[in-house]
């Protein structure tokens, strides 16, 4: 099936999908189907009640899809597969996706840190041929582990892309604000960022397909501005563009985490633009921490060791006395917000709450689901789909700061997919959203 997004009012497309639902600068559609059910028939079907159903949505065990009059709905097929793994027998278990076919196209890959982007598109069949990265143990990292992949140690303004030859060029450009002074930006106005050295990688090497991943809160940044002046330097560099926001715990990856992907194909080629659709299932911690390796890990101080031990298995802070709560959040306590992440112990039977780069700090505690200390290295490795013999180097906080950067190496492999299918012509609509734009 092909999702055809009319054309209203814009000559290029720039849309965002929520669910079954895509809205964007002149674009509605409503993918509502059959297969899909009320939140009031999922919860007779589940047997629980509708509070349950959207604490599960909340959690991200289960994904309700919005209708256009702003109703929840549900997917039978995964209610069903909820459904088993609630009665234990639904496990999908965990497994770093690798595909056994090469494509054949080649990516350069900027920005590139401990390389779960690059490992994810290495995964689905793409061959990383150049890699960027400024920091030291991060290139070590991506040296041990691929001593074949030509790795550039250095600040990406001062690499000369004029000469290379890709047909993707990857990056997660770090999002920093544009100064506008009242003006409609265009690509040299950008100068002096981190996007504009992406752009001008794109601009030097001219590839098929451009991949640029962000945090999610790039969409609302300076009101939708900074990713809307993105958006039109890419379109001014001769390129096709849409971006979704991608949620890793329905892509093979047992964690809420959330991405801006923006996609963009050269205009000459006349290819769809397509992003990967989200899988009916969830992994859990319980699955991916399975037979993990012994590792390095922080430990925590003896007095925050008395307040975590005091916590159950997916509580925080409220299952405190309120004494000890008052002590502990100190003049947080008073202030507004649920601010669920502080001395926050994980479930086995939920994906972990977002991983950052150090797994025992105030507003994002990561405290292991049974063991009272914080994740460990591997335990967060396995949590972003790193394989067990991908190393990491230099110091502890090195590792985390690594691995809790970098995009989910399944998240990285359903893009690389996409990315094959984009480069071909071909794809698979079963696992991809097509999005076919017709300009008049
Ligand atoms: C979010 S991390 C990238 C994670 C990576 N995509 C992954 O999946 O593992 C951003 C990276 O950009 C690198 N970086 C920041 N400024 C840079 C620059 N001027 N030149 C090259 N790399 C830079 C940082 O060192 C960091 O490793």
């Amino acid at each position: 099936m092909l999702f055809e997004i009319e054309k209203i009012s814009c000559d290029f497309l720039y849309c965002q999908y929520y669910g079954n639902h895509c809205i964007g600068k002149g674009y509605q559609m409503d993918l509502h189907s059959n297969s899909q059910i009320s939140i009031s028939d999922a919860s007779e079907k589940l047997d629980v009640s509708l509070d349950t159903i959207r604490r599960w949505e909340k959690k991200g065990l289960i994904k309700a899809h919005r209708s256009a009059n702003g109703h929840r709905y549900f997917d039978k097929k995964e209610l069903d597969r909820l459904i088993a793994k609630n009665s234990g027998k639904g496990d999908v278990g965990y497994k770093v996706l690798k595909s056994k076919k090469k494509s054949g196209y080649t990516v350069v890959e900027l920005f590139a840190g401990a390389g779960g982007l690059a490992l994810g598109l290495d995964n689905a069949g793409l061959e990383c041929n150049l890699l960027v990265e400024i920091d030291k143990r991060a290139v070590e990292t991506l040296r041990i582990n691929r001593p074949k992949w030509n790795v550039i140690d250095d600040d990406i303004a001062n690499v000369d892309f004029k000469k290379i030859n890709a047909d993707v060029v990857a990056g997660g450009f770090p999002c920093q604000a544009f100064s506008y002074a009242g003006k409609r930006m265009g690509f040299e106005d950008t100068r002096g960022t981190l996007f504009f050295e992406y752009a001008r990688a794109v601009k030097e090497i001219k590839p098929k397909v451009i991949l640029g991943e962000n945090v999610k809160g790039l969409e609302k940044h300076d009101n939708g501005r900074t990713l809307s002046t993105m958006l039109d330097v890419l379109d001014e560099l001769g390129y096709n563009v849409a971006y979704k926001v991608l949620r890793a715990q329905y892509f093979d990856v047992a964690q809420k985490r959330e991405r801006l992907v923006i996609f963009g194909i050269r205009k000459d080629l006349k290819h769809h633009i397509a992003f990967p659709k989200e899988q009916n299932y969830t992994v859990s911690i319980r699955e991916a921490l399975r037979e993990v390796p012994q590792a390095e890990g922080q430990k925590y101080t003896p007095d925050k060791k008395k307040i975590m031990q005091l916590i159950p298995e997916g509580g925080y802070w409220r299952d405190l006395p309120l004494s000890l709560q008052k002590k502990y959040m100190g003049a947080s306590f008073h202030l507004g917000g649920g601010k669920t992440g502080m001395a926050r112990r994980l479930s086995w039977d939920e994906p972990s709450l977002t991983l950052t780069c150090n797994p025992a700090q105030k507003q994002t505690e990561r405290c292991h689901p049974s063991e009272t200390r914080p994740l460990n290295v591997r335990e967060y490795a396995r949590i972003q789909s790193f394989p067990d013999d991908w190393n990491f180097c230099g110091s502890t906080a090195a590792q985390y700061k690594q691995i809790g950067n970098a995009v989910p190496v399944n998240l990285g492999y359903h893009i690389g997919k996409a990315i094959i299918a984009m480069l071909s012509g071909s794809y698979d609509e079963k696992s991809l959203l097509v999005l076919e734009h017709r300009l008049i």
